[in-house]
C-alpha cells in the first residue's frame, strides 16, 4: 500500500510564522511537523509516499528530506501550484496510485499517537470502491468536519458536515482518509465549493452517500497543528515520539 502526504495550503492562521516557513515544516519538538507523518505511515510498513507540497516551498523539502532514505522511505514529489483545497492537493496523486490500488492519505499538520497498522489491515479488507475515515472525540467540534452516523447502521457515516455552527456530533473527522484510485474519478465529478476549493468532506459526502464510508475512532491523543494553541500542545504529545 502506498501513502499521500499533503502538505500545501498557506496556513494562514499561523502568520507571520508560515510568511517565512510552511507550515508542515514548523518545529514540533525536535523535528519538523511533516516527519511525523512519515514516521506514521512507515510505521504501518508503508514506505512509498508521495509528498504534495506548495510552489513556494518545495525546494526546502527536498533539501531536507530528500529521497527519504534517511527515514527508511521513499518519497515522491508533486507541487500544488496554489492552495485550491485539500482535494485539489490529492488529484495531485492520480498519477502515482495504480488501478484498483489501496492508499492512506494524511493531511501534514495532522499529528497524532495511534498507530495505523490495524486501522489500514481493515481498510485492506473494504470492498474495492468504498473508503475509510478515522475520528476522534472533540471538545469543540466546529473547527472540523463533523459525522452523522446512520440509524439503521452506526458502522457507516451517513453524512459529514464541514465546520457546523450545531455539531450532530461529538466527533471530528481527522485528516487520516484511506481510499482506492475511485476517488479520482469522485474528485473530477465535485465543484468548487463558497471559498473557491476542492473540499476532501465533498469526496467524503460522495462515498457516504453511497454507503460506502467507513470509521474507525483513534484511542490516543489526535490533533491538526493548524493554530498557534494546538501548534504548542502538539509539541507536548509528540515529545519522544521520534528519537
Ligand atoms: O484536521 C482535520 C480537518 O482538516 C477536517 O476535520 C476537515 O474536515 C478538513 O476540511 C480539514 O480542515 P482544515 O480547515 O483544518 O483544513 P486546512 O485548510 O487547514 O488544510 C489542512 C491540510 O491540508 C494542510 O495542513 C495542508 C493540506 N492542504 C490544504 C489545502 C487547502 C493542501 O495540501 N492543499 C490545500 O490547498
Amino acid at each position: 500500500m502506498k501513502g499521500v502526504i499533503l502538505a500545501g495550503g498557506t496556513g494562514t492562521r499561523l502568520y507571520p510564522l508560515t510568511r517565512l516557513i510552511n507550515k508542515h515544516l514548523l518545529p514540533v519538538g525536535n523535528h519538523p511537523m511533516v516527519c511525523y507523518g512519515i514516521e506514521r505511515l512507515r510505521q504501518a510498513g508503508i514506505t512509498d509516499i508521495l509528498m504534495v507540497v506548495g510552489k513556494q516551498s518545495a525546494g526546502l523539502y527536498t533539501n531536507f528530506l530528500g529521497s527519504g532514505e534517511n527515514y527508511g522511505v521513499k518519497l515522491t514529489y508533486r507541487v500544488q501550484e496554489s492552495a485550491g483545497g485539500i482535494a485539489e492537493a490529492l488529484e495531485l496523486a492520480g498519477g502515482f496510485i495504480g488501478p484498483g490500488e489501496k492508499f492512506v492519505v494524511l493531511l501534514g499538520d495532522n499529528l497524532f499517537l495511534d498507530d495505523l497498522t490495524p486501522f489500514v489491515k481493515k481498510f485492506k479488507q473494504q470492498e474495492p470502491g468504498s473508503a475509510r475515515v478515522l475520528l476522534k472525540p472533540v471538545k469543540d467540534p466546529r473547527r472540523y468536519g463533523v459525522p452523522v452516523f446512520h440509524h439503521d447502521n452506526p458502522d457507516l457515516i451517513e453524512y459529514i458536515e464541514e465546520k457546523p455552527q450545531n455539531p450532530k456530533s461529538h466527533f471530528s473527522v481527522t485528516g487520516i482518509y484511506m481510499y482506492d484510485d475511485s476517488v479520482f474519478g469522485i474528485i473530477r465529478g465535485i465543484s468548487r465549493s463558497a471559498r473557491g476549493e476542492l473540499e476532501i468532506t465533498d469526496v467524503n459526502n460522495r462515498y457516504a452517500r453511497d454507503r460506502k464510508l467507513e470509521y474507525d475512532v483513534l484511542q490516543l491523543w489526535w490533533g491538526d497543528a493548524g493554530t498557534f494553541e494546538s501548534l504548542q500542545e502538539a509539541a507536548i504529545h509528540m515529545k519522544g515520539v521520534l528519537p
